[in-house]
């Protein structure tokens, strides 16, 4: 079972590596790591698991958090309806961004990341919709259109497989300055 102990942290070179891709078909090996990332995302956002292990709650983790330089990603979001089942929830081999819209998008609260262990304030400015493609679990090609708060969990994710921390889009001397017409997500 995947614990924060797995997670490596920034100053960590392989955080900086672009990672490299998996072999299809995939390997039982890769297999079983998606399945494991996608468990610690659900135990991490379960209250009791999550204190009993002492997990930070995470949407999303990618192969390289864990030391291994693969292109692997996991995202977990939840809905805001606790009871409606995840708005996004699976794990991508290979994922690519096909393309993107002009409009840009930050959260409003900025982001953070279980490899930082401290506040990065500052508006981290992505795309507000992508189209992604991936393989699946099982092997299939994947294609889905994300906007919004899935939009940016898996850009964050995929920037992970490419040696991008969040931090590198904030703009250092106004951390806060945003170009008009960026759309901020509350
Ligand atoms: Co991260």
């Amino acid at each position: 079972m995947i614990t924060m102990d797995d997670i490596i942290r920034e100053g960590n070179p392989t955080l900086r590596e672009v990672a490299s891709e998996v072999s299809l078909p995939l390997s039982e090996e890769d297999i079983a790591l998606g399945k494991e990332m996608m468990e610690f995302l659900k135990n991490s956002q379960d209250p009791i698991k999550a204190e009993e292990l002492n997990l930070r709650g995470g949407v999303g983790l990618a192969a390289p958090q864990l030391d291994i330089s693969k292109r692997i990603i996991a995202v977990h979001v939840p809905s805001a309806d606790p009871v409606a089942e995840p708005t996004l929830s699976t794990v991508m081999y290979n994922p690519k961004i096909l393309s993107h819209s002009v409009q840009d998008a930050c959260l409003g609260e900025g982001e953070g990341c279980l490899s930082v262990d401290r506040e990065v304030p500052g508006y981290v400015v992505r795309h507000a919709k992508v189209t992604i493609s991936y393989y699946d679990a099982d092997g299939q090609k994947q294609k889905i259109r994300l906007k919004n708060y899935e939009a940016i969990v898996v850009q964050h994710e995929i920037d992970h497989i490419n040696g991008v921390m969040f931090y590198d889009h904030i703009n250092e001397a106004n951390p806060f300055s945003l170009k008009e017409g960026v759309l901020v997500i509350d």
